[in-house]
């Protein structure tokens, strides 16, 4: 059993589509349904209650999780000058919050299990940058939470995985600008799905701690 969070779209739903297609049991949690899940958790990660709904449904469910991969985000431009704390608090709840109370509350069965976890952070969360500084400090906090699980679960069977991407064509920037700031040579989400299941895939004796894959 693969839990994804945010495959009704983008990375997540490609993912979703590479295990369902692998003969793998895919557990969706995101605003939407996915049409690749055979189980749809639709709940707003962004809510601290609604994370602990999502972190009993999967409690409930029958079978080994192999892993937690977590495509959930959402992009902010706001520079500095124009950022709001409205949007502080739905950047870093959804980006930070939701990944960290979600892997915190399931860790025992994540143990149990021993599922890897695997973070989509960004080339975002390894550099600084002024044209989008909330969402960069939210992929920092994110991969330092990602670091973190890798001290935690050190001495266990579960590996941790910080993927850092740069820019891949889904709608991921136009839902929150308004319009597609993707370009034409970005990376496709399938690539990129495919390329974290080759990495998963590998003997549990291999952990590709951190990944930094940029557009060529
Ligand atoms: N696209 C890029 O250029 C890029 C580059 C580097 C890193 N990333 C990272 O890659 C990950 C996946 O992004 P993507 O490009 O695949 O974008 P995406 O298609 O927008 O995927 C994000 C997923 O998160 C879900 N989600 C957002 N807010 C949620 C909430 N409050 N509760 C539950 N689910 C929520 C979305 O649901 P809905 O479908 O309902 O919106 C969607 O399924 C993100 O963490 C992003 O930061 C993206």
């Amino acid at each position: 059993m693969i839990i994804i969070t945010g495959a009704s779209s983008g990375v997540g739903l490609q993912l979703a589509k590479c295990y369902k297609d692998a003969g793998k049991q895919v557990v969706n949690i995101s605003l939407q349904k996915s049409e690749y899940a055979d189980h749809n958790i639709v709940l707003n990660l962004r809510e601290g209650p609604e994370i602990e709904k999502a972190a009993h449904l999967v409690q409930e469910l029958d079978g080994q999780i192999e892993a937690v991969i977590n495509c959930i985000g959402v992009y902010n431009g706001q520079k500095f000058g124009e950022i709001t704390e409205a949007e502080v608090k739905k950047v870093m709840s959804t980006n930070v919050k939701a990944p960290l109370l979600l892997i915190s509350l399931l860790l025992d069965r994540i143990k149990h299990d021993k599922a890897d976890i695997l973070n989509v952070v960004s080339t975002a969360g390894t550099v600084g940058k002024k044209e989008n500084p909330l969402y960069t400090a939210s992929k920092w906090a994110e991969r330092g939470l990602t670091m973190s699980l890798q001290e935690e679960l050190k001495n266990t069977s579960c590996r941790v995985i910080s993927f850092c991407p740069g820019g891949i064509r889904t709608n991921f920037s136009e839902k929150a600008l308004g319009y597609d700031a993707s370009e034409e040579d970005w990376m496709r989400p399938e690539d990129v799905a495919m390329f974290i299941k080759q990495i998963l895939d590998l003997p549990k004796n291999m952990e590709v701690s951190e990944v930094i894959i940029n557009r060529k």
